[in-house]
């Protein structure tokens, strides 16, 4: 069984996140979704068990999607779960350089863990979670950038 993990901080999943999520689902017969909580990052949006939640809610019609957070070294992680394999979104140089180092670290640590780079696709090239979190302080319309159950939330929030 071809098991990948696709990481991150998803704070919160984007639609350019969730389209990676799609295509490595029809690439690998399990996909992880491994939502990593960074104790340097201060005040998150959403808390890692949130993170976990939304993921889960908008990735339910995919049969062979799983979503976990973990804390600590994502090889270690990888190997007990299983996986060969990193999947990771690519949306220019700058992602590009920042993944070909880290896909050299993982595999220092666990020679054989291969990293995937998905070109994200050209809809979502400018998608990030700190872009959104930009446009959610201007009461910009979240449908266009995050899943429905993510937008929800935000409005949820926005009323509390
Ligand atoms: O969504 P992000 O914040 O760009 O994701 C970065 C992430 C979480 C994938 C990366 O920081 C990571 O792998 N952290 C886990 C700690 C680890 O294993 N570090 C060594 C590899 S660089």
């Amino acid at each position: 069984m071809s098991i990948a993990i696709y990481p991150g901080s998803f704070d919160p999943i984007t639609l350019g996140h969730l389209d990676v999520i799609r295509r490595a689902a029809a690439c690998f017969d399990k996909v992880i979704v491994c939502v990593m909580v960074n104790a340097e990052k201060k005040s998150p949006m959403f808390t890692a068990e949130q993170r976990v939640a939304l993921i889960r809610a908008s990735v339910a019609e995919i049969d062979n999607v799983e979503v976990e957070a973990f804390s600590g070294l994502l090889a270690g992680y990888a190997v007990s779960k299983g996986a060969h394999v990193l999947v990771k979104g690519v949306r220019n140089a700058t992602d590009f350089d920042q993944e070909y180092q880290m896909a050299a670290i993982n595999r220092g640590i666990c020679p054989g863990l291969e990293t995937v780079l998905l070109p994200s696709s050209p809809a979502y090239q400018h998608f990030s979670s700190t872009m959104v979190r930009e446009m959610i302080k201007y009461g910009q319309p979240m449908e266009k950038y995050v899943p429905a159950p993510v937008a929800e939330e935000i409005k949820r929030k926005e009323r509390a």
